[in-house]
Parts: C-alpha cells; structure tokens; sequence
C-alpha cells in the first residue's frame, strides 16, 4: 500500500470531505436505480456479475459518430468498435446488470479515491488533446446509494477517500468513453471512481491500493443488493505518435507503435485467454514497465481484485491499436458467483 497517502480511516479530514446532505436523495429517476432482477436494495445478494477491460480512446467515439458528440467522422478502428457491440449484446437481456461501476484514469485525484456522488451529472467532456475529436454532451444518473457504499467500504478498509458532490465538476472523457461505448443508450445508473494519481509520481506505490479498492467495491456491491458489471477504462501498450494526420480516421496510419509494444501486448492478451488471472498479479507490473501500459493507473488491478482474481480465462472481444497505442476489450465472468 501507498506509504505516501495512507493513514488511518475515519480521520476528521476524510469524514469531513465526505459528509453530505443529512438524507441523500437517490437518483431523480429511482427507476433506473434498480433494474429488473435486481435483489432489491439492501439486501446481501449482490453480485458482480462481469468485468471488463474497456479502453476509452476519443476516437472510438469519434468514429462512431453519436449525437452527443459534436465533431462527425467517416469511422475507422472498427474491429475495436465491433468488440464493444459484441459488450453490449452481453450485457443486455437477461444479462442486463443493475449498474456500471467505472473506473478511470484520466479522473486524476492527487489524494486518495473519490467516488461521484452527484446524482444526475450533466455537461460537456473535452478530450484536452482532441477536442477536435471529442466534445460530448453527457447526462446521466448515478447510483448514490452504491457511491456511498463504496466510500464507507473503503474508509472502512484505510483508504482516504472522498465524496464528490460538486455537480459543475465536469466529467472527464476517459469516464464517458467507457461508459459511453458500453452503454451508448445511458439508460443504467453508474457508478463512477477516480485514480488516484501517486503511481504515477512514486513508482514504488505500485498497484497495491488498488486491491483494496476492488475489494471495498466488492462488498458494497453485496451489501446493497446490486447486479453490477465493472469497467475498467484502460488502454494496455502507451506509448503513441505526436502528429495527427490531416484525416484523423486515415487508417492507413494507424498501426503498433513499435514492434516490442505489439509483442508485450500481445503476451498479456495470451496470458488472459489462457487464465487464470493469479498469473496477472505479476505480468501486469512487467507490461507496464515495458509499455508505459495505461494499466499503471491501476483500473485493471482494481476490476480483478473487485472479483476476487477469478480462476477463469479472460476473453479477448477485440484488440486494436489508436494512434499507436494497444487497446483490448476483455470479459471476465466469475463462475463462482
Ligand atoms: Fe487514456
């Protein structure tokens, strides 16, 4: 665990960023709360019932040419857009989860894992270094109840936490991108969690917290009674190229960054296909050190530890590359559940 931000739960620093109205008010539209099938609230049969790793590049989105998002594109990247539709057919009908939980990494908190608890955000999410790509007009409802949860679990397990309650905090797009690209309908609640950012300063801080999270996440799922899938909005191999071409969707352009990045990509994939995910605990660390893997964030660490490292393969839905970087979309299913 971090040696730089823990320090023991139920400070009256963290209780004070954390404490919100006297009675929180559920989402504007409790229906969505609860789905069809749901165990009901409060009682302690929820269940995560799949992971996914599901990688938020804007051009995804771009090229799929949504209403919510403003530019138009004449698509690209297709064979990573067909994985996510092979996602959403998962995840609906009979499979149809209560709620998304979402984790990502370019919702940076410097200090300790924050949980969005505004119930009905609303906005416009830029990409910093797309916006020619990627202004999305957002609304959705949060799971508070769920959001709360999770916050008291963490608390309860030593993570310094916060809840976010600022409704003009504006979303950030590697939150929408996954959340979008799963859900493009938006019609299921969300839960949506920051990176905290020290594994990006310390490198010794490694993945460690992130265990615990997904384990804080775990039980306050059960608690509450939810059927929920997990999204890990990770890209894998990182690095990418400086210059845009004039047309964005030129996939004529668009390859592996380099051979090695390719290689490493392709030995994680091979080792998730293969199970079980135990393996995972040590080649993750060892991809990020050869790719500068996105995963640094620890999004992935999270969603496995949340299912407690199933003992099953992964399956690999799509796997592409976006401006030289590797993008996968993973299920996981935990048949222990
Ligand atoms: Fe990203």
């Amino acid at each position: 665990m971090s040696r730089v931000f823990h320090v023991p739960a139920g400070t009256s620093a963290s209780r004070a960023r954390r404490a919100g109205p006297a009675t929180t008010s559920p989402a504007p539209n409790v229906s969505f709360v609860c789905g069809a099938g749901s165990a009901g609230r409060g009682s302690a049969s929820g269940r995560i019932v799949a992971g996914y790793l599901a990688p938020h590049p804007p051009h995804l989105i771009y090229a799929d040419n949504p209403e919510q998002n403003e530019p138009r594109s004449r698509g690209g990247w297709e064979v990573l857009r067909w994985g996510y539709e092979e996602l959403r057919r998962r995840i609906a009908g009979p499979n149809r989860p209560d709620v998304l939980v979402v984790h990502a990494p370019h919702w940076i908190t410097m200090v300790g894992h924050h949980v969005n608890c505004v119930p009905n955000p609303r906005g416009i999410s830029v990409e910093p270094i797309f916006p020619n790509l990627f202004r999305y007009h957002y609304d959705f409802r949060t799971d508070v109840e769920l959001a709360e949860s999770i916050l008291a679990e963490a608390d309860g397990l030593g993570l310094v936490t916060s809840a976010m309650r600022e409704p003009d905090v504006r979303v950030d797009y590697a939150t929408i991108g996954a959340l979008h690209l799963a859900n493009p309908a938006w019609d299921l609640p969300v839960v949506s969690i920051s990176a905290n950012n020290n594994p990006y300063f310390y490198s010794d801080a490694a993945l460690d917290e992130m265990e615990v999270l997904g384990e804080a996440t775990r039980r306050a799922i059960e608690k509450t009674g939810r059927n929920a899938v997990l999204l890990a909005s990770n890209s894998l191999s990182h690095l990418h190229w400086d210059v845009e071409p004039d047309l964005p969707e030129d996939m004529s352009r668009e390859h592996a960054y380099n051979q090695h990045q390719y290689e490493w990509d392709m030995r994680l994939l091979s080792a998730i296909r293969e199970g079980p995910t135990s393996r995972l605990r040590e080649l993750v660390p060892r991809h990020i050190e050869e790719t500068s893997s996105e995963t640094k964030a620890g999004s992935l660490s999270w969603l496995l530890s949340a299912m407690r490292w199933p003992d099953v393969p992964g399956d690999v839905l799509a796997y592409g590359t976006v401006i030289g970087t590797g993008n996968a979309v993973v299920e996981w299913t935990d048949r222990r559940a």
